[in-house]
């Protein structure tokens, strides 16, 4: 008998040997979840071969990783991310029918509890930064109107920091609000351009982009939760198809689909009738939702 029908642990009979253990697990998708996730791995460590010192540094890198995370700050999810597979989850989840509006990242910041306000509102608190009007549709996938869809909006602001990252210097609720739509379908409101910002780069997910030469910076955008009844909600980004990493979001969220217009205006009557002092930025964005599919929610 060789050391392969004796069950003992090799090289060669690593695989087998470790997912064999777990022929009793008592929830069959763990073990089946186990079974790849060890296949993959030790593919991995033989096509690599780490030193001991590099599978501690490995080790390390994960420890710090799991001491970086808190209430607010979950540095897995980043790794995730940054890793692109947030988005390859993401996309798994929500394969659309044609015509559909795509998703893609949900993203640290969603507060759950925005104010719900009157359609047109401005969500910017502070009066910084360049004025904009976004307005669009929300359809279904035949075009027609969705009355009493929920929108729930959030972006960073002009200097790319979120309200709840600036605590005392932003309005609580800033550069957010929930939006309800009237049987035309139409939603609109006013904000201010967003710009981008780099996603927490100040620990180990952070550390690991500079060593990879790869920047931490997202492009500017305009975070959406739309939900409708009868419809899938929909998690998504309008983005500044002009920004300077729009071909290089640090999480990969940037969808073609996903690209707004934003134009520039100077209309001064038009500005006078949103209260904006000078030329402001137009965005339009329609977006369609995919019924909920039988057995789905
Ligand atoms: C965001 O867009 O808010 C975001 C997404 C992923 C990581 C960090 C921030
Ligand atoms: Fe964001």
């Amino acid at each position: 008998m060789d050391a392969h029908e004796k069950g003992y642990f090799t090289e060669e009979t690593s695989v087998e040997v470790v997912t064999g253990r777990n022929a009793n697990a008592k929830d069959e998708r763990l073990k089946e979840v186990m079974e790849v996730i060890t296949r993959k791995l030790h593919e991995a460590v033989k096509e690599l071969e780490p030193t001991q010192d590099e599978w501690m540094e490995a080790i390390l890198f994960l420890t710090r990783t799991g001491q970086m995370c808190n209430e607010w700050r979950q540095e897995f999810i980043l790794l995730s991310d940054v890793l692109g597979v947030s988005m390859l989850v993401d996309a798994i989840n929500n394969r659309k029918p044609s015509g559909a509006s795509e998703s893609t990242v949900l993203g640290p910041f969603h507060v759950a509890d925005a104010p719900e306000l009157p359609m047109g509102a401005n969500i910017c608190l502070d009066s910084k930064g360049e004025d904009m009007v976004i307005e669009g549709r929300i359809l279904d996938t035949e075009g027609k109107p969705i009355a009493g869809a929920v929108i729930d909006v959030w972006q960073a602001n002009d200097e790319g920091f979120y309200d709840v990252q600036q605590k005392g210097i932003q309005p609580d609720f800033n550069l957010r609000g929930v939006f309800r739509t009237g049987p035309d379908g139409h939603y609109w409101f006013r904000a201010v351009k967003p710009k981008y910002y780099p996603i927490p780069d100040d620990g180990p997910v952070g550390q690991l982009l500079g060593h990879l030469g790869r920047h931490p910076y997202r492009p500017a955008h305009l975070h959406y939760i739309i939900k409708a009844d009868g419809f899938e909600t929909l998690v998504t980004h309008i983005f500044d198809p002009d920004d300077p990493y729009i071909h290089s979001d640090a999480v990969f969220g940037v969808k073609e689909s996903l690209l707004a217009r934003f134009d520039k205006k100077h209309e001064p009557d038009r500005a006078a009738g949103y209260g904006f002092t000078g030329d402001f930025w137009e965005v339009r964005h329609d977006f369609v939702l995919a019924p909920i599919r039988p057995g789905g929610a």
